[in-house]
């Protein structure tokens, strides 16, 4: 409902009271393309309910634009990983307003959040390999969620992606016989092999030695510039600040400091 009235309210903006079906005012929407790839305002967040409710997010205004790397940083239980979860797509926003490309996801039923998640690539910090399948596998896994691809187009997207990482001499390895490095570059490898506007990462290079961390996040920063996607990183590590375009950070649930690098 809440999804209709928003729309109802970019339509009437828009001045086209005319139009009524849902998809179209979806494609409406689309028209409205800006390169802000996640545009977010007064936005809050709650864990629990009744009296054991509590605020984690508090009146976070914060945009991304075309391809950005942006740095979030903050101590530990600030609400990065809770403020990462919900641009994903991953967990439903409660208050405020929260778009990522150009489509609100407060108030946006179940169907409309798993749209959005096929349009983002995600790393997360222990890679999430399924370990019985190959690092091809692994990559072209992804791809199936888009079902306009050929089995050999998408195991050909697979493979050109791994040697993109340094990987080509161990398609198809299994991720037990992968170092941790080799398999977050697989995990690189499956969240930009079907060109995501966005990628998420949560703390990417925190099972890494600094070398292998700096080498990860050097590939996905070049990764990103090649393909012209916005990439959100989430981390403790000091030493990969000067990847970044712009440095967020969290404190207590608030935006304390937003600053181009
Ligand atoms: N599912 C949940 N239910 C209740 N509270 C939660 C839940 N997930 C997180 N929290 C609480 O929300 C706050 C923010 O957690 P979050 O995981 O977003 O922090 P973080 O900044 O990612 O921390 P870290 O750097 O340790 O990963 C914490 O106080 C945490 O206890
Ligand atoms: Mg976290």
């Amino acid at each position: 409902m809440k999804e209709r009235m928003n729309y109802k309210k970019n339509m009437s903006l828009n001045n086209m009271d005319t139009i009524t079906g849902i998809d179209q005012e979806i494609s409406i929407d689309n028209k409205q393309s800006t390169d802000k790839v996640v545009e977010i305002q007064n936005l809050a967040h709650f864990f629990g309910r009744g009296e054991l409710k509590k605020q984690i997010l508090f009146d976070i205004n914060l945009t991304l634009k075309t391809g950005e790397v942006v740095i979030l940083k903050g101590p530990s239980g600030s609400g990065k990983t809770t403020l990462l979860t919900l641009m994903g797509g991953l967990r439903s926003p409660q208050e405020g307003s929260l778009k990522v490309l150009d489509s609100e996801l407060v108030g946006a039923r179940k169907h409309r959040l798993v749209e959005i998640r096929r349009n983002i690539g995600y790393i997360f910090q222990a890679h999430n390999l399924l370990h019985s399948l190959t690092a091809r596998q692994n990559v072209q896994m992804s791809l199936e969620l888009h079902n306009h691809l050929s089995a050999q187009e998408m195991k050909a997207q697979s493979i050109t992606i791994l040697e993109a990482v340094g990987l080509g001499e161990h398609i198809n390895y299994y991720p037990k016989n992968l170092s941790g490095g080799q398999k977050q570059r697989v995990a690189i490898a499956r969240a930009l092999v079907s060109h995501p506007k966005l990628v998420l990462a949560d703390e990417p290079t925190a099972a890494l030695d600094s070398k292998t961390g700096r080498d990860v996040v050097d590939l996905m920063q070049k990764l990103a510039r090649e393909q012209g996607c916005t990439i959100l990183i989430v981390t403790h590590d000091n030493r990969i600040l000067d990847v970044a375009d712009r440095i967020v950070e969290l404190d207590d649930g608030r935006i304390t400091v937003n600053i181009e690098n």
